[in-house]
């Protein structure tokens, strides 16, 4: 058998929350309004709201026949107003389709506008005192740690497993104390940080805390890889020690800036001088690579330096293109990498 809700539901009678204001002559709409005003926010936080909007509103009729600007002005501080309107939304729909009466079903609630999976069982649950589950994010840390179910807890295939151990822990009686009890584990004790393991009522069956991976799990979101691409940026130099800039186009990175020709990694650039340039390249040399980071992505510069013939000097005539001398200062704009590089040839006396 499962030990699981009735440790907890002891616990819950011992240390649980048990004077909350929605613990108190609860009615469907009044675990329906503070579900929904506990779903992002903080239990202190909802105390006064929640009183005050049940006494200003204290039926689905009442909130149903409120002019939506009442309804968000007693939710004015609580943000996510989103809330509020699906709230206003889904009582008219009650009046309208149902008479004011409250759906009884998970399924019937989830139609409602504002109501997912997890509030619509934590309202058949504690309203109705019937069976159905609920994964919010305090549950999804506790049974995530009790099952160590390692991965981020709102992945696809990680929820789905954790759905199924909420509700394979779902008993068939009491379960508006068990509904209460699994949240008030999560919130008081099985904390994201410092989880007081001690004083956890389910500690002796916990897999994260026999393997020490409290602070392992739950997993955290992953971080979106940063895209890069590889450049080679040739720094074309000629007799006279001077480098060839071009007009970047007025689109894309560095718009309108001078900077460095640009080839793909591994393109011969003997080949692409000749094409591109009508210049012909006699020595090449591998400088050392560069990083720049844009808000998107990353650069990555692989320099070259490549000399030209005497002959080919004069050679390039376009509007956009110019010989820089890098002992000078620099009259253009240049691309901040562009500029270093410069000034590494200087340095390096190359
Ligand atoms: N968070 C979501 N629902 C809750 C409830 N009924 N009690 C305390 N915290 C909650």
């Amino acid at each position: 058998m499962d030990k699981f809700p009735i440790q907890l539901i002891s616990w819950f009678e011992k240390f649980g929350r048990h004077d909350l204001p929605w613990q108190k002559n609860r009615t469907p709409y009044s675990v329906w309004v503070s579900e929904v005003m506990l779903q992002q926010t903080q239990v202190a936080t909802v105390i006064p709201f929640f009183k005050r909007f049940m006494r200003e509103l204290p039926t689905v009729k009442s909130l149903a026949a409120a002019e939506l600007d009442e309804v968000l002005a007693l939710w004015a501080g609580l943000g996510y107003y989103a809330r509020a309107r699906n709230l206003h939304k889904a009582a008219n729909l009650l009046v309208k389709d149902n008479n004011g009466h409250f759906p009884q079903t998970v399924k019937e609630l989830m139609e409602l506008p504002g109501i997912g999976r997890s509030t619509a069982g934590a309202i058949v649950a504690i309203a109705y005192n019937q069976q159905a589950s609920i994964l919010d994010g305090n549950v999804k840390r506790v049974l995530s740690r009790y099952h160590a179910v390692e991965g981020w807890p709102d992945k696809t295939d990680v929820k789905k497993k954790l759905w199924g151990l909420s509700e394979k822990h779902t008993p068939t009686d009491r379960v508006a104390e068990f509904t209460q009890a699994l949240m008030d584990l999560g919130a008081t004790v099985c904390l994201r940080t410092n989880p007081r393991c001690i004083e956890c009522p389910v500690n002796s069956h916990c897999v994260a805390r026999q393997k020490n991976l409290q602070n392992t799990i739950p997993g955290k979101k992953p971080k979106k890889k940063r895209l890069s691409r590889k450049i080679c940026m040739l720094l074309i130099e000629d007799v006279h020690k001077r480098i060839l800039l071009e007009k970047r186009s007025t689109n894309g990175i560095w718009g309108g800036l001078y900077s460095l020709p640009e080839l793909s990694v591994g393109q011969d650039p003997v080949e692409w001088c000749k094409k591109t340039l009508g210049l012909k390249i006699t020595s090449q040399k591998v400088m050392q690579k560069m990083n720049h980071s844009f808000t998107h992505f990353d650069l990555n510069i692989h320099p070259l330096l490549v000399r030209l013939d005497d002959v080919s000097c004069q050679m390039v005539d376009h509007d956009d293109r110019l010989w820089y001398n890098p002992a000078e200062d620099i009259q253009v704009g240049v691309a901040s990498p562009v500029a270093t590089l410069l000034k590494s040839l200087q340095s390096t006396g190359e």
